[in-house]
Parts: structure tokens; sequence; C-alpha cells
């Protein structure tokens, strides 16, 4: 077998340096700080902003193959997840590493019910946010003032808090966005039934208004259980990088957690869904469809939102089951009229030499934003319903973090580009700057 290693040559030195290659293809960025000028030299770093082609950790919980469509959580293929387990389960699975038996998943379902009620002083704490407040902003600062109410979270090192933490906070997230959507509703809060699934139970603190129990539509909850599943994981995105990354200074895992889901609220990442519905209605009709593809092609205006992942160059295969979903959950509710232009545009671009060549693809926001509206969720809700299913999933990248003897705090370099060392000159004789530019040579 060919030796698994890298032979650089510095031209600068002449001098030659081996490098070992791990993983079948991984070089550890460390090594290259061997490669000096002079003993007193720093030596070479890579720079990767956006870290595009740097792996900053090892990890056992879900794997993506982009270019064959391929997504596993723990080695389960998702579409086995979405058509036999529930998100109960599938939380189970990325927590724990294993799929549970009868006996372990009705402790686990207790364990996980018994966390569904928050303290009385956090619906005081809702009711503090102004009547129109953005409810993933409700979301941050609620998830983030938990670490207040349990202050033994801090306990990071210890199993059976971390254990803990992780069922209080999958147990929790639910109602906290419940009551988040109720107070924009201006309506009471409704209280957890744990007679229901965990799903049934969200759409009941959601939606029941004065009957004294809420059934929810089967086919509704199972739609919201699998989206639910689809969101669980997705290896090291922005959002599971802002929990590994501030949970790596040793800080509880609520305010970890509040950092991914304040991650996960910017456009780029938990708002796609969001911007899809808007770009349907823009487009607004069938007929209107080819302009449109054209002018995203021209890059004129905006891109065809829910097309394109920056890891995925063949069909999303979450992007199926949202596509198949959207038939169901809309012989309940019935069609939205955005559907239409929805498959006309994906029929379209599909067959488009410029979509083709570039290999984009719908991606999962790509229908699930028509379903959520169709079920009668305001559009501030979506990015909400993604971060409650991705909880289980940042829970556990940040206990794999905690526990890998590898990890130490995130703590990137940079490249200085800034100014040589200069004089403090006092306030008084600091000589008139000619131009703004002069003035404020970086400005915010
Ligand atoms: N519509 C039109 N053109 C597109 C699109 C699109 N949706 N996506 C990419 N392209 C084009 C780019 O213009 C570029 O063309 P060029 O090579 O001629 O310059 C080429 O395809 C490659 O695009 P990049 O921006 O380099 O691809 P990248 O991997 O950085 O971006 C991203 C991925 C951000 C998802 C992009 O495809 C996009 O903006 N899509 C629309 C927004 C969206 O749906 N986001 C949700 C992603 S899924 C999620 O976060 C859960």
């Amino acid at each position: 077998m060919a030796k698994q290693s890298l032979t650089i040559t510095d031209n600068r030195t002449s001098k030659q340096y081996e490098i070992p290659i791990e993983e079948g293809g991984v070089i550890r960025a460390a090594a290259l700080r061997d490669i000096k000028l002079n003993p007193n030299d720093f030596g070479l770093m890579s720079y990767d902003p956006a870290f595009i082609n740097t792996a900053s950790c090892k990890s056992r919980i879900t794997f993506i193959d982009g270019d064959r469509g391929i997504l596993r959580y723990r080695g389960y293929a998702i579409e086995d997840l979405a058509e036999k387990s529930s998100y109960l389960e599938t939380a189970y699975l990325i927590v724990k590493g294993e799929l549970p038996n009868l006996k372990h998943f009705k402790t686990w379902e207790h364990n996980i019910k018994v966390h569904t009620m928050v303290h009385e002083n956090i619906k005081k704490f809702m009711e503090g946010f102004r009547y129109d407040a953005h409810p993933m902003g409700m979301l941050v600062g609620t998830v983030g003032a938990m670490s207040t109410f349990y202050p033994d979270a801090k306990n990071i090192e210890d199993l059976e808090s971390r254990r803990l933490q992780t069922r209080r906070l999958i147990g929790k997230i639910p109602t906290i966005a419940a009551y988040a959507y109720r107070h924009t509703r201006g309506l009471p809060y409704v209280y957890p039934d744990n007679e229901l699934s965990y799903t049934g139970n969200f759409l009941s603190m959601l939606f029941k208004m004065t009957e004294l129990k809420y059934e929810p539509d089967p086919i509704l909850e199972r739609a919201l259980d699998v989206l639910f599943i689809l969101h669980a994981d997705h290896e090291q995105n922005c959002s599971a990088n802002a929990m590994r990354a501030i949970g790596s200074s040793k800080v509880d895992p609520y305010s970890a957690t509040a950092g991914a889901i304040a991650a996960l609220f910017g456009p780029l990442h938990g708002g796609a869904n969001e911007d899809v519905v808007r770009m349907l209605m823009e487009i607004g009709s069938v007929e209107k469809v080819p302009a449109a593809v054209k002018s995203f092609k021209e890059g004129n205006s905006r891109r065809l939102m829910g097309f394109g992942h920056r890891v995925y160059k063949n069909y999303d295969p979450r992007a199926r089951f949202g596509k198949k979903l959207a038939s169901e959950v809309f012989k309940v509710t019935g069609e939205n009229p955005l559907i239409k232009v929805a498959l006309e545009l994906e029929r379209i671009a599909l067959e488009d030499d410029y979509f083709v060549a570039r290999k984009l693809y719908p991606n999962v926001d790509f229908y699930t934003g028509l379903i959520y509206q169709a079920m009668g969720f305001p559009m501030t809700m979506f990015p909400v319903l993604f971060a409650i299913a991705r909880t289980s999933g940042w829970l556990a990248q940040w206990a794999e973090m905690v526990r890998d003897p590898e990890q130490k705090i995130a703590r990137p370099r940079q490249i200085f580009i800034g100014s040589a060392p200069r004089d403090y000159i006092k306030m008084d004789h600091r000589p008139e700057p000619e131009s703004r530019e002069e003035r404020v040579s970086d400005s915010i």
C-alpha cells in the first residue's frame, strides 16, 4: 500500500517535510507549524475563512455524502427514520448513539415528558417581551435565561448532569416555543398535556382554545413529527459549530444552546424557508414561472430560494420528503395554492442547463415553508420549528465535544492586516483628518 503521507518542499529553504495523511485524506493543520524559516519563526498556518475545507472535529453522529444525496444519523438512512421512526426515538438515537429497545424508549419518553413544564417565572419572564417580539428572539432570550434557573448545569463534566440538562432542554423547548407563539397572538399560554405525544402536545400548546382536551389531527401530527426527524441534525453547520464553539469555553448547555438558536435565526441558515414562501408569493402564478427562472439565472434580483446547497450537489434527501408530506398535509388543510408555482419552478429548473450545470437541486427548505403555512404557522415560527427539532442534534454535538480529549477552547488564528505600531498622540495634538476615510478607516 502506498505510503499515507504528504511530502512538502519549502522552496524558501529547500527543506522537505513529511506530513501524515490520516483518516484516508486528512492532514493536521498543526503539522504545518513545523515548516519554518528559522527556529524563531511561527511556522506556516492555513487560511480558511468560513471553514470551507477544514474539519473542526471527529464526529460519530451524522454522515452526509452531498454528491450522492445521502444523509444518515448514526448510520441509519434518513429515509428509513422518516418512514419508520418518531422524533423522540430519533432524538434518543442521535443523543445516545443507538436505537432504544421498548423499555429504554418508554423510560426516555417518560424522562422527557416530566420536563415539559417550565418554571412559572419563565412564563412571567416571557410575558415581559413586547407584543410583537419575534418568537426566535424570545427563544434565544428564554433558553439563555434557563441557565439561571438550573445553575447545576454548569457541571458539564458530570455525565448525570449532562443527561439531565439534555432531557430538560428537549422536554421544555416545545413549551417555550409554543408560549412564544401564543404571546405574539395575545393568547393565554397552554400548559403541557403529557397524555399526548411529544408533537401532539406541542400542537396542543399552540392551537388549543376553549376545548377541554385538544385532539391533534393524526396526519398533521405525524407530518410535523417527520419534519422534526428531518431537521434533527446536519453535522457541522453554522449553528452546530456555534454550539460547539460556545460550549468549548465550558459554559452551561443552556447558554450554548441560546447561541446555537441565535445562529439558526440568521436568514442564511434557518430563515431560507420563509424566503421561499415570499418568493413564491411574489411570483404568484404558474404563468410567471419561466420569466422568474430567467431572472434567477441572470442574477438580476434574487436567487431561486430553496435551491442549491453548500454540501448537497444532488437532490437533498430531505426535500423529497418535504414534497411528499406537502401532498399529505394538503389533504387535511386544503391545498396551499403556492404549491403549483413551486412544482412548476422545480420542473423547469431541473431541466434548465444553468441549474443542471451547477448541480442546483431543491433543498430541504423548498417545500417545508408551504407545509408550515398550510398548517397555520406564521412565517416567524418557521425557524422556531427548526430549533425544536435541532435541539437534540445540538446537544449531541455538544456532548461529543465535551467528551472529546482532543478538543480545547475554540480559538481560530487570524492574519493581522492592520496598522503597524504607532505612538499614542494626545487628543488635542491630533491633526485634523482630511477626509472621512482618513478619520474612520474601518467603519462598522
Ligand atoms: N439560484 C440561482 N443560482 C444559484 C443558486 C440559486 N439558488 N445557488 C447557487 N447558484 C449559483 C451561483 O450564482 C454560482 O454561480 P456561478 O458559478 O455562475 O457564479 C453557483 O451556483 C455556485 O453558487 P455558490 O454561491 O458558490 O454556492 P454555495 O455552496 O456557496 O451556496 C447556497 C449554497 C448558499 C445554499 C446557495 O445555493 C443559495 O444561495 N441558495 C438559495 C438559498 C437557500 O435555499 N438556502 C438554504 C440552504 S439549506 C439550509 O440552510 C437548511
